[in-house]
């Protein structure tokens, strides 16, 4: 039986994982924004709703909709707080609407890696981020990680100085808008979805983002090349509306609660390998990788960092220090 959804996703040409979901089950609706296969969150999500489906059929059913099929980021947040879905999984830096202490996650060069990350989040500090917007109506249920995000452009990148004037597509926050500035480039907040057009017709010359995103959206096929700065992180954060969660009944959070635990584990611990083949695969199609001596990469660390400065007040200086001693 074609659910209404299943029909909306089909028209819409998405290729969602939707469940038919029985008549009394409590329905989660899931939007994101990525691929589905090859990309850390798209995996993760179709493993939740795999696991949902399974494990508490006849209580809970969950669709996923991916490729931004359903809604971009700048609406989802809308979109949970309306009811129109219940879950999703924006990048850390679209919630700048909701709260700026976030902002700690853009900041170029303030985590050497993902387990940097990962250490900061499971910190004190970093678990009360998670509840942190829970009077503007959302709670953080866990994060979900991305990866290091790397710069490409429409001609080569190896000094800073080479993105001088260049149009870069930034993710909605103001942290990177600052970070593009910083290197002399112009900055252009966009929609995901808008991404690969936008550097196809040169709307912009370039972009950051990680290399399951440059693959999954073929980005590198209408770029000069990627170059591996390692500059920034990408990561999420699954969030509800306090109003779903906290309206379920005790059990079925329990349950959910627990799978969502189990699958970020599982994949949290995969997403730097899923950007490592994702990188290999953009070799493996004739993208163009450069990598930074030691020096050059200096070079970069040298024009961007001084934008932490302008955020610390926004960010918390003691959240700095404490990233800052795990990344050591
Ligand atoms: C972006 O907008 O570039 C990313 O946040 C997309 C994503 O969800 O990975």
């Amino acid at each position: 039986l074609l659910t209404i959804a299943a029909a909306a996703a089909m028209a819409l040409g998405a290729n969602a994982a939707l469940a038919n979901c029985d008549p009394g089950e409590i329905v989660i609706k899931f939007s994101h924004v990525t691929n589905t296969d090859k990309h850390p969150k798209g995996i993760a999500a179709s493993l939740l709703a795999q696991r949902v489906n399974d494990e508490m059929n006849g209580k809970a059913c969950m669709e996923v909709y991916p490729n931004s099929s359903l809604y971009n980021d700048d609406k989802v947040l809308e979109a949970l707080l309306n009811g129109d879905v219940q879950m999703a999984a924006p990048s850390l830096s679209k919630f700048e609407k909701f709260t700026k202490k976030f902002r700690i996650f853009d900041l170029p060069f303030m985590f050497k890696n993902i387990q940097a990350v990962d250490a900061f989040q499971q910190s004190e500090a970093g678990q009360a981020l998670k509840r942190s917007m829970e009077r503007r109506g959302l709670i953080g249920l866990a994060f979900w990680h991305n990866g290091m995000k790397q710069m490409s452009a429409n001609r080569p990148l190896l000094h800073p100085s080479d993105a001088k004037g260049l149009k870069f597509r930034v993710q909605s926050s103001d942290v990177l808008v600052a970070q593009m500035e910083a290197l002399g480039a112009i900055p252009q907040k966009m929609a995901f979805s808008e991404v690969y057009g936008a550097l196809q017709t040169g709307v912009v010359d370039g972009q950051e983002n990680t290399w399951s995103n440059i693959y999954g959206q073929k980005f590198f096929e209408v770029q000069d090349g990627v170059t591996e700065t390692n500059h920034g992180i990408l990561d999420y954060l699954v969030v509800t509306s306090v109003d779903f969660w906290e309206g379920l009944p005790d059990d079925v959070r329990a349950q959910l609660e627990k799978i969502l635990d189990e699958v970020t584990e599982t994949r949290n611990a995969e997403s730097t390998r899923v950007n490592e083949e994702a990188k290999q695969a953009i070799i493996a199609a004739g993208g163009v990788v450069r990598t930074l001596t030691p020096e050059l990469r200096q070079e970069w660390v040298d024009a961007m960092k001084p934008v932490w400065e302008k955020f610390r007040d926004d960010v918390g200086a003691e959240n700095i220090a404490a990233a800052q001693e795990i990344n050591a």
